[in-house]
C-alpha cells in the first residue's frame, strides 16, 4: 500500500472561489483535505491523486461536466449537474441508445440547459469543451470508460462498482495512479456519510471492545424477470455493439416490461453484472469493509446461495452467502431478494436492518441503514448512541469540490476497486459450486459458527418463502484462498484455483476495440 503523499496542496483557481470552497467545507473536511488533521488517520495508507493538478474550467470556474449512460441513475446526476450543484455546469451528455439520448435531451431543454449530444462515447472524449465526466453507463463498462477518460485527461466520477472483474478494477486504479494530473471519485457514496465516519471512529476508540464480526445485507426484494424462448432483439435505437464494450458480444436473452431487452436487467447476467451482492451490495460491502479497516483483498472467502422461488432468464443467485476471511475480524455478506414470506413485500430484518451493515464488536454493536445514518447499541439491544447528520447525500457535490480542490477526499478509486472485488471473488465461488444437501451444507460450514448462524437463518428465510431446499438444491461453492499481492487464487487444490483464475469475474481482458488497456504506473 502506498503512503499518502504529502505533497502540498495547491489551489490555483481564483481567490474568490478559494474562499467559498473554504466557507463550504466543514473545518474537519479542510484538514482531512490537507492530510494533516486527526481524521487523516480514517484516510491512511489511501492513494490520494491529482493533489497538486491545476484546475481546469470555464472562465468562471465553472467545472464543465458531461453524463455518460442516461438512462436512470445517470439522469439523476445530469439534472444535479445542470441544476443544483454549485460550480458545476452540465455541457454535455452521451448515451448509445439514441431514444434515451433524445428523451434526456428534451429533459435538459425544460430546466433550460442545451449540453452537447454524444452518441459514442469516445467523441465526447475528444472535446475540449469537457472536464470532467460522470460514468453511469452498465458496470461492465466502468473500468474501460474510466480508463480512457484519464488518457483523454478528464476527471471522472464513475457509478460503483469500478469494475466487473477484479483484474480491470486494478488497471482502472493503475491508470489513475498514471494520469495523476487528474483524479478519480468513485461512486460509493456510503463514504461520503459523516455519521459512518463518526461511527467508525466512535467503534476504533473501543468503547464498546474489539471488531468480532461484520455482516452486509442486502435484503431488497427482486422479483422474476421473466422467461424469454431464446435470442430477443436490440431496440433499434441502440448501438450495441458500444453497449457491449469490453463484454462478450451476444445477443440479449431477456424482456421485462419494465426494462425491455437490453437495459437494466443486465445485472443478473455474469457477462454485465454481478447480481445484487455487486448492485445494491457494494455499498454496503464498501461499508463492512471500512469499518474493518481493512485495505486489501481478504485471504479467503467461501459463498452459498442459488436463485430461488421462481425460474427465469436470469443467471445470478437472489440469495447469496459470502464469507470473507479477514485478519481483523470476518466479513459476512447476506443477499435476500425473495421477501420475509410468501405473498408479502415486506422484507426480513436483521438487527433491525434489511439493507445495512451491522458491527458486532464485544460490547455491542453498530447499525448502518441504507440512507447511511448510524446507531451504536449495547449488547442488551438499547441505543447507546446515534449519528444523524446526514450527509451521504453530499457525495456528488464532494466530487465538484474535489475536482476544484484537486483532490478526492471521499471515495478513493482504490478503496472501490476492493469492495467491487469482494463482490466478484464471493461470486467466483459460487459459480465454482456444485449443488449440495442441507446436510452436507451444514458439515461444509460447520467450523464457523458466524456462517452456521447465517446458513440457518437463510435456510429458515427459504422455508418462509416455500421453498423446498431438499428439492432445490442450495449450490455450495469452495472456500478459496487469495493472494492479496497479485489479486489471484492460490492453493494447493490446482484444478480448483485454475478454475478459479479462469473465471471472467476474476479476469477478462476485454473484445477488439474494448480490450481494456494495461497500464504500468
Ligand atoms: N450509486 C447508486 O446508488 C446507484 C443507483 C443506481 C444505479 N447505479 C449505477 O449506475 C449505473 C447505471 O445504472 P442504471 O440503473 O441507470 O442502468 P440502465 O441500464 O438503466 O442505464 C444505463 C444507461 O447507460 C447507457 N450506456 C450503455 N453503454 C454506454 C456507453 N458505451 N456509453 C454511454 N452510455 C452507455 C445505456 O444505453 C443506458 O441508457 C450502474 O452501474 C449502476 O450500478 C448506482
Amino acid at each position: 500500500m502506498l503512503p499518502v503523499p504529502l505533497r502540498p496542496v495547491r489551489f490555483p483557481f481564483n481567490l474568490k472561489t478559494q474562499s467559498t470552497l473554504m466557507n463550504n467545507w466543514t473545518r474537519k473536511e479542510f484538514l482531512q483535505k490537507t492530510a494533516i488533521g486527526g481524521s487523516a488517520a480514517l484516510f491512511a495508507g489511501s492513494r490520494v491523486y491529482g493533489q497538486t493538478a491545476p484546475a481546469k474550467g470555464s472562465a468562471n470556474g465553472d467545472i464543465r461536466v458531461a453524463v455518460a449512460g442516461l438512462r436512470a441513475q445517470g439522469k439523476g446526476h445530469m439534472l444535479d449537474h445542470a441544476t443544483k450543484l454549485p460550480g458545476s455546469r452540465l455541457v454535455a451528455i452521451c448515451d448509445p441508445d439514441s431514444a434515451v439520448l433524445a428523451a434526456r435531451k428534451a429533459d435538459c431543454e425544460k430546466v433550460g440547459v442545451k449540453p452537447a449530444t454524444y452518441g459514442d462515447y469516445r467523441k465526447l472524449l475528444e472535446s475540449k469543451e469537457v472536464d470532467a465526466v460522470v460514468i453511469a453507463s452498465p458496470n461492465h463498462l466502468h473500468s474501460l470508460q474510466t480508463i480512457w477518460a484519464l488518457q483523454a485527461g478528464k476527471d471522472v466520477y464513475v457509478e460503483k462498482p469500478l469494475s466487473h472483474n477484479v483484474w480491470e478494477g486494478r488497471q482502472a486504479v493503475d491508470a489513475a495512479r498514471k494520469y495523476s494530473k487528474n483524479i478519480v471519485q468513485a461512486g460509493t457514496q456510503n463514504r461520503s456519510s459523516e455519521d459512518i465516519i463518526d461511527a467508525i471512529e466512535f467503534v476504533k476508540s473501543g468503547k464498546i471492545g474489539k471488531i468480532l464480526w461484520a455482516r452486509g445485507l442486502c435484503y431488497k426484494m427482486r422479483e422474476s424477470i421473466g422467461r424469454t424462448s431464446g435470442a430477443q432483439k436490440v431496440p433499434d435505437s441502440l448501438d450495441y455493439d458500444q453497449w457491449t464494450g469490453p463484454a462478450d458480444l451476444t445477443p440479449p436473452r431477456r424482456n421485462s416490461p419494465s426494462n425491455g431487452t437490453v437495459h437494466y436487467d443486465w445485472h443478473w447476467f455474469w457477462n454485465y453484472g454481478g447480481g445484487d451482492i455487486t448492485n445494491q451490495g457494494i455499498h454496503q460491502m464498501d461499508v463492512a469493509r471500512w469499518f474493518l479497516g481493512e485495505k486489501g483483498l481478504p485471504s479467503s472467502v467461501m459463498s452459498f446461495g442459488g436463485r430461488f422461488g421462481y425460474q427465469d432468464d436470469a443467471e445470478t443467485p437472489n440469495t447469496l452467502v459470502s464469507v470473507f476471511g479477514y485478519k481483523s475480524a470476518p466479513l459476512i455478506f447476506e443477499v435476500r431478494g425473495l421477501p420475509m414470506k410468501a405473498g408479502m413485500r415486506a422484507m426480513d430484518k436483521y438487527l433491525g436492518t434489511d439493507v445495512g451493515v451491522v458491527v458486532q464488536c464485544e460490547n455491542g454493536y453498530v447499525t448502518i441503514g441504507s440512507n447511511g445514518g448510524a446507531l451504536v447499541y449495547g449488547n442488551d439491544k438499547k441505543v447507546i448512541q446515534r449519528f444523524a447528520k446526514n450527509t451521504l447525500g453530499q457525495h456528488r457535490a464532494n466530487f465538484v469540490k474535489a475536482v476544484k480542490s484537486r483532490q478526492v477526499v471521499h471515495g478513493l478509486i482504490e478503496e472501490c476497486h476492493y469492495s467491487s472485488a469482494l463482490c466478484h471473488l464471493g461470486n467466483v465461488s459460487y459459480l465454482l459450486g456444485k449443488e449440495k444437501t442441507n446436510k452436507d451444507l451444514a458439515e461444509a460450514v460447520k467450523a464457523d459458527k458466524n456462517t452456521q448462524e447465517s446458513l440457518n437463518r437463510t435456510l429458515e428465510h427459504l422455508k418462509a418463502n416455500n421453498v423446498d431446499t431438499d428439492a432445490s438444491k442450495t449450490v455450495v461453492g469452495p472456500m478459496l484462498q487469495i493472494d492479496g499481492k497479485s489479486e489471484m487464487f492460490v492453493g494447493s487444490d490446482q484444478a480448483v484455483v485454475a478454475a478459479a483464475n479462469k473465471n471472467p469475474l476474476l479476469k477478462r481482458a476485454g473484445r477488439g476495440a474494448y480490450a481494456i488497456p494495461v497500464t504500468k504506473a
